[in-house]
Formats: structure tokens, sequence, C-alpha cells
């Protein structure tokens, strides 16, 4: 029997996990500097807290969530996104009560989204996200772009854009609510049956509907910006005005909803504008939920956040032609001639590694041309080599291979030698 890997899931090899590893630290690195903390929450969630947040009526709930019930009868699903996941620890941990408000947590991880599988788009793919929790401060927003802006800046991306909208507060946009309820009944027979049901529910999601994209009441709906009360402007002015100060250039798009139920005021996405990169432009999405702590039971505590796709990072990387390729290379490759040579090789091998040299020696019982091979394959800086002669005399050959110099070296100075 043939096992394969799961449609919509890959695995990550050895050729390519570096490069993985290279994106997180770079994350990590920059949410230190913003004095932004890790949160670990599970993999799974009860399904109830996706459907009351992300929403009923959107997509992911409808039809991407990987749910199951477990052997005590309750439904389970595999997050399909972290922010529901990290603002539900923060309310069942009163995080509230923190003295540092807001409080401010990254995470990275699997998440679960039954898609279709295309370029860019999996059924698992991970998420490094960001959260900022506890203030309604339009700094804070601006702040959360800045540093999803500057993880894309420290890995070399170049071509990238950042998308804004406002979504407005309740009021805004329970007045758009009404405009799109009048916009759409009139032909609402002409759309999908899951449109028809998001009607009442939540027109919104219709603007977001892949089946009826193309239907001509999708152009001229009502726009949120024109429902905005003077409270939601005026909030959106100061967040412009703080990415000004910034220096961070954005592009306005009013038709810009996002496809989570959570959202009010700011919304972004930052997308690839590189020529090489497939259908799916948009690198990582994010926006404000105030309102979403209360929903699941918590005091008001105003957030915003951001997740992006590791994936679809190093994807638009490639299609830069930037990818990285300066895969760490060895230290040290020990060439041993013989048992002898194998023993007092291995005894060598076990003190570069205790130094925190990178280190490797064969394992293969092979001819000295096909270590040498090895050493070269791994980028080796040095080469050693020990055969009978050199064990009798407690030295060994070491080679620089930068510069081709050898010189004979005994064992004992052999670490002092190495760190010059
Ligand atoms: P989202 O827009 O659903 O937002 O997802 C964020 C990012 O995850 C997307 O921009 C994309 O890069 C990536 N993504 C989503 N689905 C897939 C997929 N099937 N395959 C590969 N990558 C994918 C959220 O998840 C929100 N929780 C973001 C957020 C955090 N908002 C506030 N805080």
């Amino acid at each position: 029997m043939n096992f394969k890997v799961p449609r919509g899931t890959q695995d990550i090899l050895p050729d390519v996990s570096w490069k993985w590893q290279r994106v997180e630290k770079i994350a990590r690195s920059i949410c230190d500097v913003y004095n932004y903390k890790e949160i670990r929450t599970p993999i799974f969630e009860q399904t109830e807290l996706f459907q009351r947040t992300v929403g009923d009526t959107t997509d992911i709930v409808q039809k991407e969530m990987y749910t199951f019930t477990d052997r005590g009868d309750r439904s389970m699903t595999l997050r399909p996104e972290g922010t529901a996941p990290v603002v539900r620890s923060f309310v069942e941990h009163k995080m509230f009560g923190y003295a540092d408000q807001p409080v401010k947590l990254y995470y990275t991880g699997p998440m679960f989204r039954y898609e279709r599988q295309q370029a860019g788009r999996y059924r698992q793919f991970v998420q490094f996200g960001v959260e900022s929790i506890g203030s309604a401060d339009p700094a804070i927003d601006a702040e959360v772009i800045e540093l999803a802006m500057n993880i894309y800046k420290k890995t070399g991306l170049s071509d990238i854009k950042l998308v804004l909208n406002s979504l407005g507060d309740k009021e805004s946009r329970d007045a758009h609510r009404e405009a799109l309820i009048a916009h759409f009944s009139p032909r609402i027979e002409e759309f999908c049956s899951d449109c028809q049901n998001r009607l009442e529910k939540n027109p919104l999601r219709i603007l977001d509907c892949k089946v009826d994209r193309e239907h001509p009441l999708m152009t001229t709906a009502p726009s949120l910006a024109d429902y905005l009360n003077e409270e939601s402007s005026a909030y959106f002015e100061k967040v412009k005005n703080y990415l000004n100060i910034a220096g961070i250039e954005y592009e306005y798009d009013p038709n810009l909803v996002r496809g989570l139920d959570y959202y009010n005021h700011t919304a972004f996405e930052i997308m690839s504008t590189s020529k090489g990169f497939g259908a799916i432009t948009t690198l990582c999405g994010g926006g404000r939920y105030n309102g979403l702590a209360e929903e699941i039971g918590g005091p008001p505590a105003p957030g915003i956040g951001f997740a992006l796709s590791i994936e679809r990072l190093l994807l638009a990387l490639e299609a830069e032609g930037k990818s990285f390729t300066d895969e760490p290379s060895l230290d040290v490759y020990l060439v041993t001639l013989g048992d002898a040579a194998r023993e007092k090789g291995f005894e060598i091998l076990s003190k570069l590694r205790d130094n925190g040299l990178r280190s490797e020696m064969d394992y293969m019982d092979r001819k000295m041309k096909a270590q040498m091979k090895s050493a070269d394959r791994l980028q080796a800086n040095h080469v050693i080599v020990i055969g009978e002669d050199e064990v009798n005399e407690n030295v060994v050959q070491l080679k620089n291979m930068a510069d081709g110099e050898q010189k004979k070296v005994a064992v004992d100075e052999l670490m002092g030698e190495l760190k010059k």
C-alpha cells in the first residue's frame, strides 16, 4: 500500500525546513523588539468558539472547518485561525487584569481549513500572528501594521503593498447592512443559496461570495465608506496619521471586507505585487476586533492583530528571486581512515560539538574520496583528516577549505586553532 501526504498538506523537507526556521527567527526577533510575548494555545478548541467569533455565515465556519466529535461527545474543531483561541485564553486567564496593558502576544503554528487546494492555498498552513489586546489607541493599529511590514522587510521581500480600509463601528455597520439588504433583496433569487441565507443574517458576506463574484449587483453595492459615522471616520483618520508618521505607505480600498465576522474599524491586508506570484496575492490579513472578548464572556477589551502565512511568504520570496540561499554551512567535517582513526575522530567530534561547532563525520565506512565529497557538499569550512599516522602521533591534519591551506595540529591545540 502506498501512503501519501493528505491533500492540501505538505511535508517540509530538510532542504527547506531551514528556510522556515529562518522566517520564524526573523518574525520572533521582531516581535521581541516590539515587546510582544509568545503564547501557545491548543490546536483544537470547542467548535462554538469559532462559530461565535469567526461567524456562522462565513465560508470558514460553513464549509471549511475540520470538526469532529470527541469520545466525550463534545464537538471540537481544529483551529482555522488563531485570534479566537488567543482571545479565549486572554479572557480565561484574566489577562485583562495584568498591570501592563495592552497585552501583546504572538503565536505561530498550523491552522486548518478544508479549502480547494491551489498554489498558496493549503488545508494545513502555518500562520505567524500577533494580537494586541486591551487598547483602543489608533497608534497601536499602526504599531501592529508596522510590525507586519517589518517582518517582510527583514526577510528581504520588497514587492508588497499594504491595503487598508475601515469597517467602522457597530452603528456604521448596521446602517450599511440595511443599505445592502435594500440593494440585494429585489434580485436575491439570482444568487446562490448561501447568499440567499446571508441576506438577512449577514449581507456583508455576500460581497466575498466566490460563486456570485461576477453578478452585476456586486460592483454597484453600497460601499461601507459612505456609511461610516463621525467617530469611525475620526478613528480611521488617526490610524492613517500614525501610519504616515511611521512612513508606511498604504492603498485605501473601500471594498476590503475580510472573511471573518469579528472585525470593526481598521482592516488591512498585505499583498504581493510580484509578477511571478500566483493568483492568490494576499500574504497577510488583520484588523481590529473590539467586542470580541465580550462576545466570548469577557470584559470589554479592544484588540487588533494580524496573521501571515509562512508558506506564502516563502512563495513570495521565490517569486521575487530572493529566496534564502545561505543555508548554514558546517564548521568541520572529520575524515577518518581506519578503525583507530574512527575512535579518535569520534572523541574529537564530541569535543567539537561541546564547543558549539557544527560538525559531522562519516558513518558509512567510505573511502577518503567519498568523505571529501561529503565535506564539499556540506560546505564544511574546515576538514580534519585522521589516519593511522595521525593517531600514533596524536595529531590531525587540519585543512582550511577557504584557502586550501593544510597543516598538522596537535590534538590538544586543535580547539584553539579552530577558534582562531
Ligand atoms: P485570515 O485572513 O483568514 O485572517 O488569514 C490570515 C492569513 O493566513 C492570510 O492572509 C493568508 O496569508 C493565510 N491563509 C489563510 N488561509 C490560508 C490557506 N488556506 N493556505 C495558506 N495560507 C492561508 C485570520 O486568520 C485572522 N485570525 C488574522 C487576524 C489576527 N486578525 C486579527 N488578528
